[in-house]
C-alpha cells in the first residue's frame, strides 16, 4: 500500500471536489489517499464512506486559540474529523516565513490532536548543486522533531526538492532513492523503535508519465502530487497504482 497525497494549493472549487468524490466513491482503493484542498472545501466525508480516502489540511496554526486572525487550529481540524495535515511545505516556508521552529510547534499541535502530520522537507537548487542538500535535510528533520516523543502515530514525510516543485523537472529515480534512504537512516537514529511508523514519500512534478517509476521503488512509500492532482482522472489513475 502506498500513500498518495493531493495538494491542491490555492486551487479547486466545490464542483471539482464533488467530481473527485464521485470518481473515488465508485471503487475501493488499495492505496491510502489523502486529498488536501483549501480549508473551505474540507469535509469530514462521513456521508461518503470511501475506504482509504481521507481529507487533509494544507496548513495548521501553531496556536491553540486567541487573537490570530485567519488561523485554523489543530483542535478545530480534529473537531471536524480532519486527521491529516501538511506542514512545512516549501511555499509556506518561503512565502509565509514558516521557520523550522514554527514547524516543530505545528507538529506538536497536530500530534496532540491525533492528526497525522505530512511534513515537507527538501533542498533548493543551490543546495543541490553545492552538494549541501543532505546537511539541509538532516537539519530540517532535527529541527522539525526537536523534543517530540512519538508513541504509535503515523508520520508522513514528503521529500520535495524545491527545484522540482511545479517545474516539470524530477530527480533521477536513483537520486530519489538515495535521499529516501538517507532520511530513513536519519529517522532510525532519531526514533529507533518507531522507524516503521514513518512513511517517506516523494513530491515534485509527479505526473502520469513518472508516477509508475517513482512508486515502483520499495524505498518510496508514496507521492505528494500538486498540479497533476487537479485533474480527477489523472489523480485517480495515480491512486490506483499497483506494484
Ligand atoms: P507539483 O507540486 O506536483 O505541482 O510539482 C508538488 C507540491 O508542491 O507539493
Amino acid at each position: 500500500m502506498k500513500y498518495i497525497i493531493a495538494n491542491w494549493k490555492l486551487n479547486g472549487s466545490k464542483s471539482l471536489l464533488s467530481e473527485f468524490l464521485n470518481q473515488f466513491a465508485t471503487h475501493s482503493l488499495h492505496n491510502y489517499v489523502v486529498l488536501c484542498p483549501p480549508h473551505l472545501l474540507l469535509s469530514d466525508l462521513d456521508n461518503k464512506h470511501i475506504d482509504n480516502f481521507f481529507m487533509g489540511s494544507q496548513n495548521v496554526s501553531e496556536y491553540d486559540n486567541g487573537a490570530f486572525t485567519g488561523e485554523i487550529s489543530a483542535e478545530m481540524l480534529a473537531e471536524n474529523k480532519i486527521f491529516h495535515s501538511i506542514v512545512g511545505h516549501s511555499e509556506r516556508r518561503t512565502l509565509f516565513s514558516e521557520t523550522d521552529e514554527k514547524i516543530n510547534i505545528k507538529i506538536k499541535q497536530l500530534l496532540s490532536n491525533n492528526i497525522t502530520p505530512i511534513l515537507c522537507i527538501g533542498e533548493n537548487l543551490e543546495q543541490r548543486n553545492t552538494n549541501t542538500f543532505k546537511k539541509i535535510i538532516d537539519l530540517q528533520l532535527e529541527e522539525a522533531f526537536k523534543n517530540i516523543k512519538i508513541d504509535d502515530q503515523t508520520i508522513i514525510i514528503a521529500y520535495e526538492p524545491i527545484w522540482s516543485i511545479g517545474t516539470g523537472i524530477t530527480p533521477d529515480i536513483s537520486q530519489i532513492i538515495a535521499v529516501h534512504e538517507f532520511i530513513k537512516t536519519k529517522i532510525k537514529q532519531m526514533y529507533p523503535k518507531n522507524v516503521n511508523q514513518f512513511k517517506i514519500t516523494y513530491g515534485g512534478s509527479v505526473n502520469l508519465k513518472n508516477y509508475n517509476t517513482i512508486l515502483s521503488s520499495a524505498a518510496v512509500d508514496g507521492v505528494l502530487v500538486g498540479g497533476a492532482s487537479l485533474d480527477s482522472r489523472s489523480f485517480y489513475e495515480i491512486c490506483n497504482f499497483k506494484n
